[in-house]
């Protein structure tokens, strides 16, 4: 019994720190935990643990609808019983509601059935990545031991490093013997490996090929400016054929994580650079990218619904999927969702490199998560033993072929099959994939979210028309060198 209500009063403390990172919306979460970054180099245990009720407080304030989609977690195994003697019980924090979380709930149902003495209740994650970091982040503050596995964003293992596990302690180094190496890399912080790969990402232009040819198109466009008039070109004609729901593109305009990948395309793919040099230079005020975002600016109300400022990567995918866009940037998640029987699009798209202000100059943001164990974990042996499963060439295969159509971090995967056959597009586009540019976070960790924050924010006001390009790069160098005390330079 005491075992029994311990789980429930666990479960709710994870209730109360979902709700307080998905309350606010979008961005908020992410602001929180700006002042507490630099206690990421102090050693945990000086998170005092009074501060872990506080938790609990939020979830008074919730209105009953926000609470409604996280008080419905998927547990595989039936809250009301009470573990058998020896059986270990962990917690995963998955996927945001949606196709990935449905996949997710059946591996747990299929661990949970070969592994009676190892049993995990999966629970629904905040959608958005930024949200997601404020909840761990609350939790290791409080280290919180209700959170085992957990999936961190390929630009998380540096500002969470000290929270996670080290793999290596527990068999990893063979576990990740067959992923890219640059990948593991990115997982391993002084020498300590904190994640395991599980799917790599990268932005792609989706495009309807069924529009082009009808607009007399020879192939997708190879600039923002010749998107702009192909966007144009195929939204005028469609809604004069009376779709007046049609847009010519959709991406992701909201202020969070995602805003941050698109922007960093657009800045990176104007010679902008990269926000933070790998040499630690904020390289973010010049010219290209103030032009940039004020050229991606003037896509909203025009080729881009007036609301895709508040659109995360499922808004625009919605868009798309309805048929009711030519364009869409988005990850490879959404290539075999958009081939399923409800897709108004399958068989009339395809994806590509996203476009440059020159020919040539693509460039996509590298995106990907990795499977990780909390060091405040009961059972971190056991929750090591499943993260190298969900993280091992087999499941990787199954998600890769699954809807969610994730792209593997194990090379040979690649030359797989069944892969080949039926997600050829992961082979074709590899080197989209592979070159794909990182986000500063190892030039700026522990602090990248924050960066992350000035960014997004700053663009965020050009898309709405608060500052001009010019003005918002000129704000956002000021604000890393308070953050950070790096030097600027030129990109
Ligand atoms: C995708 C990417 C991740 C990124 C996020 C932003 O999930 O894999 O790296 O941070 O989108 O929304």
């Amino acid at each position: 019994m005491k075992r029994r209500s311990m789980a429930i009063v666990g479960l709710f403390v994870i209730m109360t720190l979902l709700l307080a990172a998905c309350g606010g919306g979008a961005a908020p979460a992410a602001e929180a935990p700006a002042a507490e970054a630099p206690a990421a180099e102090a050693p945990a245990a000086e998170a005092p643990a009074a501060e872990a009720p506080a938790a609990e407080a939020p979830a008074e304030e919730a209105p009953a609808e926000e609470a409604a989609p996280t008080e419905a977690p998927a547990e595989e195994p039936a809250a009301e019983e009470a573990p058998a003697e020896g059986v270990v019980t962990l917690t995963w924090v998955g996927p945001g509601p949606g196709a990935e979380f449905e996949f997710r709930k059946e591996q747990a149902a299929r661990w949970n059935a070969a592994n009676p003495d190892i049993q995990v209740r999966l629970i629904e994650g905040p959608l958005s990545a930024t949200d997601r970091y404020g909840l761990y982040l609350q939790a290791f503050q409080a280290q919180s031991t209700d959170i085992d596995v957990m999936q961190i964003d390929v630009i998380w293992p540096g500002d969470l490093a000290e929270h996670l596990i080290d793999f290596n302690e527990y068999g990893g180094a063979e576990a990740v013997a067959g992923d890219f190496p640059a990948i593991v890399q990115n997982n391993t912080v002084d020498g300590r490996l904190v994640g395991l790969p599980w799917f790599t990402d990268g932005g792609l232009l989706y495009y309807r090929s069924d529009l082009l040819e009808k607009y007399g198109f020879s192939g997708p466009p190879a600039t923002w400016d010749e998107l702009e008039q192909m966007a144009q070109t195929i939204q005028d004609g469609e809604r004069a054929e009376g779709n007046q729901d049609f847009w010519g593109y959709v991406w992701q305009g909201a202020p969070y994580e995602g805003l941050t990948c698109d922007a960093l395309e657009w800045v990176y793919s104007s010679g902008g650079g990269t926000i933070i040099s790998p040499d630690k230079l904020i390289t973010i005020n010049n010219e290209a990218a103030a032009a940039a975002l004020d050229q991606a600016a003037s896509w909203v109300g025009t080729i881009s619904p007036p609301g895709v400022t508040s659109f995360m990567e499922e808004e625009s995918r919605r868009v798309w999927h309805g048929g009711n866009a030519a364009f869409m940037r988005n990850w490879p998640y959404a290539y075999g969702l958009s081939e399923g029987e409800d897709s108004a699009v399958a068989g009339k798209f395809d994806a590509t490199s996203l476009p440059g202000a020159e020919a040539g100059m693509s460039a996509a943001t590298l995106g990907g998560w990795q499977v990780g164990v909390s060091k405040y974990s009961q059972n971190p042996a056991a929750a090591a033993k499943l993260a190298m499963w969900l993280a091992s060439t087999e499941e990787q295969k199954a998600q890769a072929l699954s809807p969610n159509s994730l792209i593997p971090t194990k090379v040979d995967l690649y030359a797989d099959a069944d892969i080949v056959a039926n997600r050829p597009f992961m082979p074709k586009l590899l080197p989209v994939f592979t070159s794909a540019v990182a986000r500063p976070s190892t030039a700026s960790a522990p602090q990248y979210n924050e960066v992350s924050n000035v960014f997004f924010s700053n663009v965020a006001d050009v898309l709405t028309g608060k500052q001009n390009g010019t003005d918002a790069v000129a704000t956002m160098e000021l604000d890393l060198q308070d953050l950070l005390g790096y030097e600027v330079g030129a990109p």
